[in-house]
């Protein structure tokens, strides 16, 4: 069998831990090549990039803030001067936020805002010419299920993910007559930096169980899947959507 992605080349951002971690790794195992981004935790950047050639795959890590149109486009750049094209973009990279709306200070808005939307904008932006000129592209933006439905001490993740999500569809209208798709994936309670600190205690853990009918917390294996799905090339009719993936979390509201 052809491997999904072979001789396809891919960007992931968030890639130092979790699901961007988890999404390098199964690109890579079906024949991507990588540019994979992180912003602070070199180390974890350090073990995807190692994890990725063991897979024989070739891969490039680069120290990227989202947050920075320059470095941005730094990345893309560096990425079509080695790779000569990119094929997938999977903007991964994510925040949260732990503070109840009527304590939250304006830099916490702006953290949150600018890592989870206006990271996703530059990157989506930045790559779009070379997909249209080469009339082939993937786009997934990782959202969360934070951005169908509320919920106490998340309004500005919720506004973040959510404006992700209409801004994945706003995209998918815009890049209308090309061979482009682009989508997002919608993860619920997963397993990772981001909200181990959630686990630390057996009622909070209790919680969250109660409203996944699947019966446990999610892994970021879990959730690469749809993002690899949506990536290939068996997704073809696939655009402007959302793929919850969630344990069934959803269903319990
Ligand atoms: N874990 C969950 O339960 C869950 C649920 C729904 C959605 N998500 C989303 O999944 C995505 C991945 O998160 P995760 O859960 O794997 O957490 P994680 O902490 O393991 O990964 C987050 C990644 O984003 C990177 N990042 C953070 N700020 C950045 C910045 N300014 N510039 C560049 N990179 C930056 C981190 O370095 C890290 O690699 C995020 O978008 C998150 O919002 C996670």
């Amino acid at each position: 069998m052809v491997p999904r992605f072979r001789d396809k080349v891919a960007i992931v951002t968030g890639a130092s831990s979790g699901i961007g971690q988890a999404t390098a790794i199964g690109l890579a195992r079906e024949g991507a090549r990588l540019m994979i981004c992180a912003d602070r935790n070199v180390a974890g950047l350090e073990e995807t990039r190692l994890a990725v050639e063991q897979l024989d795959a070739e891969c490039l890590a680069m120290q990227v803030d989202v947050r920075s149109h320059a470095a941005v486009e730094e990345c893309v750049q560096t990425t079509l001067e080695h790779f000569g094209t990119i094929d997938i973009m999977v903007n991964n990279a994510g925040t949260g936020q732990y503070v109840a709306f009527a304590l939250m200070e304006n830099d916490e808005y702006d953290r949150v805002m600018d890592v989870n939307l206006r990271g996703t904008f530059y990157f989506c932006r930045a790559v779009l010419p070379t997909m249209m000129d080469r009339d082939y592209g993937k786009i997934v933006n990782v959202t969360s299920v934070m951005g169908e439905i509320a919920a106490q001490g998340q309004s500005i993740y919720n506004a973040s993910k959510g404006a992700a999500r209409l801004l994945t569809q706003g995209i998918a209208v815009d890049v209308t007559g090309y061979n482009i798709n682009v989508n997002a994936v919608a993860p619920g309670m997963v397993v990772t930096n981001l909200t181990q600190h959630m686990f630390a205690d057996e009622e909070t853990e209790r919680f969250f169980l109660d409203r996944i009918p699947k019966g446990r917390i999610g892994q970021p294996e879990d959730i690469s899947p749809a993002i690899l799905f949506l990536c290939s090339d068996e997704a073809c009719y696939i655009h402007g959507t959302t793929i919850v993936v969630d344990g069934g979390m959803l269903c319990t509201r």
